[in-house]
């Protein structure tokens, strides 16, 4: 049994974080990411999330009861849920679909260092669309 999974989900928000807000999620990500070596990307349009979390299924299983009970969004599909070979990312970070202004991030130049399997070209192309789907640039916030 692979001791590596990963977690894709999405959701909606219930009401439109404000950048401090958004700020304080992604602290408080980070540093409970950190602590339980989970990496993944959670990136945000303003109305929805798609999140991927990656690390044992015991580290998993704890942080996505946390978010799934989060009353900022609701709606929370899981889109994928198995083992996986290695990780894609190599710290948990946030991307915002947010800033025309802001120079530098398309998705696949920072969060996707290479593809290895189906799994990682699938993956890829779920970050693109949602990316596509905003309509705007991604700004990858650093980690
Ligand atoms: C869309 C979304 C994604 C989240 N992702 C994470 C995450 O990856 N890691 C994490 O620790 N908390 C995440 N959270 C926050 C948790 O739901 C929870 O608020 C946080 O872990 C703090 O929990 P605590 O107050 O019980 O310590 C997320 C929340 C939302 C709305």
């Amino acid at each position: 049994m692979s001791l590596l999974h990963h977690l894709i989900y999405q959701s909606n928000v219930v009401a439109r974080l404000s950048a401090s807000e958004l700020g304080r999620l992604l602290e408080q990500c980070r540093s409970h990411n950190q602590q339980a070596d989970i990496t993944g990307v959670l990136l945000h349009d303003g109305n929805r999330f798609l999140g991927v979390l990656e690390g044992t299924p015991a580290a998993i299983a704890a942080v996505f009861n946390r978010i799934e009970a989060d009353c900022r969004h609701t709606g929370v599909q899981v889109l994928a849920d198995g083992p996986i070979s290695h990780r894609q990312f190599a710290c948990w970070t946030m991307g915002l679909v947010d800033d025309v202004s802001q120079p530098g991030g398309g998705v696949g130049d920072e969060t996707i260092p290479c593809m290895h399997t189906v799994t990682d070209a699938a993956l890829w192309l779920l970050l693109r669309e949602f990316q596509v789907g905003a309509g705007r640039p991604l700004l990858l916030l650093p980690s």
